[in-house]
């Protein structure tokens, strides 16, 4: 072993550097502390009003800071923050004036909706939570940061951590399903990706966990309507996901904008200051929703800005979004003695030391440096993993007679891509509402690699003959309409035929009253199985969709989502066998409207149907119960078996752990990955429970023939419930266990929790 000797002045120097380093970021929390209150008390009442409120930018007011009076309103100190502004040049203009023009020199802080990328495209969250590759959703986060930080954002208006059991709710695609262990995993792995280690950094963003809370469960999946739920619901399946972001550090929270059993979330005591700031002691700031302070008057629950105001502070609420509620009546609420100035002094102390933490008071500037902007936006590099990230998250439902992949030396050599997602150049198609760093209307659609774009070229180097034809896309599209594409697939051996929605029709106030192929797609592929070819189906969706007759007729069907910037290549990757699918169903996917809401952990009833048709059980006359496909559900090119589920033991006291292990081998002749999913089900507890509940999941690579084993280790919080003591406690008795690759087809253990 060689010996190297390091001088002791180097020696001395490098122990100085350290120390100083760990002591000033040391410090750097301290003085935080101490900077806060020196500011505050020279602060007066209408400074600290003005630092609870934030205002809207140039995505809706426009570029011209001219035009509008921002600059006016941050000159007199009414603004704290600005959100939705894409224009870099002006966020360094209005920034200047709030430093340098202002009494006390605040920065401002800047906010976005980065939903799923900013300048770069990802698929939509919901799709990247059918990856179930937590890795993978920190990887395009870290780049949505490093983007949204370069063109000045340092607040980014993510992780949406709502739980949908809905279609119908445009929203669903802002999540990550149905269910709350896997959206508590990805929320976590969405904060991490954000704000990294250090928030002060230029190229990380402050995270806002959100719609805090309830909001999932809008009644009929109608846009903002009643959101009213159990204490049980609400513990179990509702707050797992935020409580999870809180103790991931999410700096900021957002409220809801619906009522949770009669109280607007906005002014809701119990949400924010009993559990969120009280039992999971999270003290940062919470930003309200698109003026859901001064929505509490419409709600009938406040009389007026006064009484807002007064209810929303006391609850815990801090920055008042776009309403301007707090401008109008927060001062009169404090001479009311409706709030106090202790009040008032808590929610300024949250705003100001989230910008501390920033780094803001230490460089205003930080995020706005010209050079980084110049050099970050749309790093080739990112596509990269927007490609692995589409491609990852395309879930492939069937695959009768193993029409896919097409790959070369086929039988087949004339392949028809028809329909009117074959090849779309408009309304945000394969991206989604949520993309408003591009534009909110008008946006560079060629940034979008199409379907047919790459896969007409992916297919021809395979020695396929290829043909392209778009269809009209609305009700009143007739069978000549479709003559032009009907007779491509007439001519063709086999026909890709890509339906779904338009991507502008994802997304906040796009909740659907059917869950049909829109616009009467669906008589477009009936039209086309008059021609019995092999056929692919391909689905741009933004949540689950109904679609029967396909699924008995149409032997290979992949959800694509609203896979980006990347559409194109992706699945040119998948429909070839370049990448071997490995996504799974975050979301049940219904038969039909009729079975929503329908997810995989519910109560099994005292009379569950355990097949169709039997009278005097829970079921219906005119449908199974069972779902079209299942959560977790998704097929490979390969094939996986599971065997030896093993216990640790079969009886286990208080606070051991449970540990759950099986051998999965890909018995198939690709190498893919699989998603290893763990549940449980509590037989005997003091209440009713769930059938099966996600406990654990782990994806895994396999290549042809290998084996795996996989362990979960199931702590004893896993298989507490929230009881009627209002506590999470496990009870004891007997439990089962299951592990597969979805959550139907499982292997089944059981044991047994002693008293
Ligand atoms: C919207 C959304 C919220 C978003 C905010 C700012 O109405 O509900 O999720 O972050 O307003 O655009």
């Amino acid at each position: 072993m060689t010996k190297i000797i390091v001088p002791r002045s180097i020696l001395l120097i490098f122990l100085i550097l350290s120390f100083t380093t760990v002591f000033a970021q040391k410090t750097s929390v301290k003085n935080i502390e101490s900077r806060v209150e020196t500011l505050l008390t020279k602060m007066t009442l209408d400074e600290k009003i003005g630092q609870l409120n934030q205002v809207v930018g140039d995505i809706s007011t426009g570029t011209d800071l001219a035009k509008d009076d921002l600059i006016a309103q941050i000159r007199a100190n009414k603004v704290s923050s600005v959100l939705s502004h894409v224009n870099f040049e002006n966020k360094i203009t209005m920034q200047r004036v709030a430093v340098n023009e202002t009494r006390l020199g605040i920065p401002l802080v800047f906010g976005f909706d980065v939903i799923h990328g900013y300048k770069t495209i990802f698929p939509i969250p919901l799709a990247q939570a059918a990856s179930w590759d937590m890795g993978l959703v920190e990887r395009i986060e870290r780049i949505a940061a490093e983007e949204a930080s370069a063109d000045g954002q340092n607040w980014v208006f993510a992780p949406m951590v709502d739980v949908g059991r809905d279609p119908r709710w445009g929203r669903v695609m802002e999540g990550a399903g149905e269910d709350p262990y896997l959206g508590s995993r990805v929320g976590e792995a969405r904060i991490r990706g954000f704000q990294g280690d250090d928030l002060s950094a230029n190229n990380t963003v402050a995270a806002c966990t959100k719609h805090f809370a309830g909001y999932g469960f809008i009644e009929a999946g109608r846009e903002y309507n009643t959101v009213d739920m159990s204490d049980q619901r609400l513990r179990e399946i509702v707050l797992p996901p935020f409580q999870a972001a809180a103790n991931a550090g999410s700096a900021t929270f957002m409220n809801a904008f619906t009522t949770l059993n009669g109280v607007p979330a906005s002014m809701n005591k119990n949400l924010i200051t009993n559990i969120l700031r009280g039992e999971w002691a999270w003290n940062g700031m919470i930003v309200s929703d698109w003026n859901s302070f001064g929505e509490t008057i419409i709600h009938g629950a406040a009389e007026d800005e006064t009484d807002a105001s007064a209810k929303c502070l006391s609850a815990g609420s801090d920055m008042d979004m776009v309403g301007g509620t707090f401008q109008k009546g927060l001062k009169k609420a404090l001479e009311a003695g409706r709030v106090t100035q202790a009040q008032i002094d808590e929610a300024v102390r949250r705003v100001l030391r989230f910008k501390f933490s920033l780094g803001l008071f230490d460089d205003p500037f930080r995020y706005l440096n010209q050079k980084r902007h110049d050099t970050t936006l749309e790093k080739p590099e990112y596509r990269v993993v927007a490609r692995e990230a589409a491609a990852k998250s395309m879930v492939l439902l069937k695959n009768d007679g193993g029409l896919l992949p097409l790959t070369a030396g086929s039988r087949f050599k004339k392949i028809a891509i028809i329909g009117p997602y074959a090849d779309s150049k408009g309304n945000k198609d394969y991206l989604s509402f949520w993309t408003i760093g591009l534009g909110m209307r008008e946006y560079d659609s060629t940034k979008v690699v199409r379907p047919a774009q790459a896969l007409k070229p992916a297919l021809e180097k395979l020695g396929y003959e290829v043909t392209v034809t778009e269809t009209c896309l609305d009700s009143t599209c007739t069978e000549k309409d479709y003559a032009a594409a009907i007779n491509a697939a007439r001519a063709a051996d086999v026909v890709i035929v890509c339906v779904g929605e338009r991507g502008f029709d994802c997304g906040e106030s796009r909740s659907v009253s059917s869950l049909e192929l829109p616009r009467k797609q669906d008589q477009l592929l009936n039209i086309l199985g008059r021609l019995k070819k092999p056929t692919v189906m391909v689905l741009f969706n933004s949540r689950p969709l109904v679609f029967e007759w396909a699924s008995q007729n149409i032997p290979a069907i992949l959800v694509a989502w609203q896979p980006g910037f990347e559409t194109g290549n992706a699945l040119a990757d998948v429909l070839t066998g370049k990448v071997n699918p490995s996504g799974k169903l975050p979301m049940t996917f219904p038969r039909s409207l009729g079975q929503v809401p329908i997810y995989y952990n519910h109560l099994n009833t005292g009379r569950p149907q355990t097949q169709y048709g039997q009278i005097f059980t829970s079921g219906y006359l005119d449908s199974p119960t069972s779902p079209a496909y299942p959560f977790g559900f998704g097929l490979s090119y390969t094939a996986y078996t599971y065997s030896n589920l093993k216990l640790s033991k079969t009886q286990y006291k208080m606070g051991e752990t449970v540990e759950v292990s099986v051998t999965v081998t890909n018995s198939g002749s690709l190498p893919g990955e699989e998603t290893v999913q763990c549940y449980t089900r509590d037989l005997a507890a003091d209440i009713a429970r769930p059938v099966k509940e996600l406990k654990g999941f782990e994806k895994i690579k396999l290549n042809a023939g290998e084996s795996r084993g996989v362990t979960f280790r199931l702590s004893e919080h896993d298989l507490s419930y929230w009881n009627n003591e209002l506590k999470w406690k496990a009870d004891p008795g007997k439990f089962k266990v299951f592990v597969g690759g979805n959550s139907v087809e499982v292997m089944e253990g059981e044991f047994e929790l002693a008293r």
